[in-house]
């Protein structure tokens, strides 16, 4: 059985102040959703704020990105070191940073890598650009990232990670990607993974949907036989709205 995870991913949003007072607010209305695994994810300086406001919540952390090398003369890196009891979780490979910062498939599997090797949690984000989803090859394309990504992962490593499924274009977007879609791509991924390693750890992965995920959308992608949660925008960022996906998970594939 997968517990559902569903990740608020903030971006480049909310001060230090204005994320610990967002999640003392989230966190009661969240409390009751155990069946749902709960994961905010600030900026790198709002993680210590957020994190003690968490403190007794079960609620967890997750960084937005990490560096591959484990410490030196990388200006402006956080390390996997630094985040070791601020974030349990970490995103990496989400197509912003392969975007604008210029990560490669190979920089990806590094960065999981030091993520794992301070015990840190990998949400690997992966998905196609427009051009890769209207040529119809978009599981060719995302099974590639997915293979060059966990090149040298162990098995037992693979219980620690979290996959998520993020076509480009229907990021911050409001174009969501449909559901029968989004769940024959998570499932091809998951077919991607048996491959690699065994039908077991392919049954037990979690992967999730993001793009667009908004609470009018939510049931209808949890319903999904593959999709085991969501990573969020927008959508993360009012409380309510948080509150009304979590909510739906709960209904849909909560225990
Ligand atoms: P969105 O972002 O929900 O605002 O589309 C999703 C993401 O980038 O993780």
């Amino acid at each position: 059985m997968r517990v559902p995870i569903i990740a608020g991913n903030w971006k480049m949003n909310k001060t230090a102040a204005e994320a610990a007072a967002f999640v003392r607010e989230l966190a009661p209305k969240l409390a009751p959703f155990t069946g749902i695994e709960r994961v905010v994810c600030p900026p790198f300086i709002a993680l210590p704020t957020t994190a003690e406001a968490l403190a007794h919540s079960e609620i967890k952390v997750g960084a937005q990105n990490v560096s591959e090398h484990e410490k030196g003369a990388y200006t402006s890196q956080i390390s996997a070191a630094m985040l070791e009891g601020l974030a349990e979780y970490v995103i990496i490979g989400h197509s912003e940073c392969r975007e604008y910062l210029g990560e490669t498939d190979d920089v990806i599997n590094r960065k999981i890598k030091a993520a794992l090797a301070h015990g840190l949690k990998p949400i690997f984000a992966m998905g196609e650009n427009l051009t890769v989803n209207e040529a119809g090859e978009t599981l060719a394309f995302v099974g590639g990232q997915v293979r060059a990504g966990l090149e040298g992962i162990t098995a037992e490593q693979m219980q620690s990670i979290v996959l998520a499924y993020e076509p480009i274009w229907a990021i911050g977007t409001g174009k969501s990607a449909n559901a029968q879609f989004a769940n024959e791509i998570t499932g091809g991924i998951r077919g991607v993974i048996e491959s690699l390693y065994s039908a077991t750890i392919a049954d037990d992965i979690r992967i999730q949907y993001g793009g667009s995920v908004k609470p009018a959308n939510m049931a209808e992608y949890m319903s999904q036989e593959h999709i085991d949660g969501a990573l969020v925008g927008g959508a993360s960022l009012i409380v309510d709205d948080f509150v009304s996906l979590v909510q739906a998970a709960q209904e849909t594939k909560g225990a």
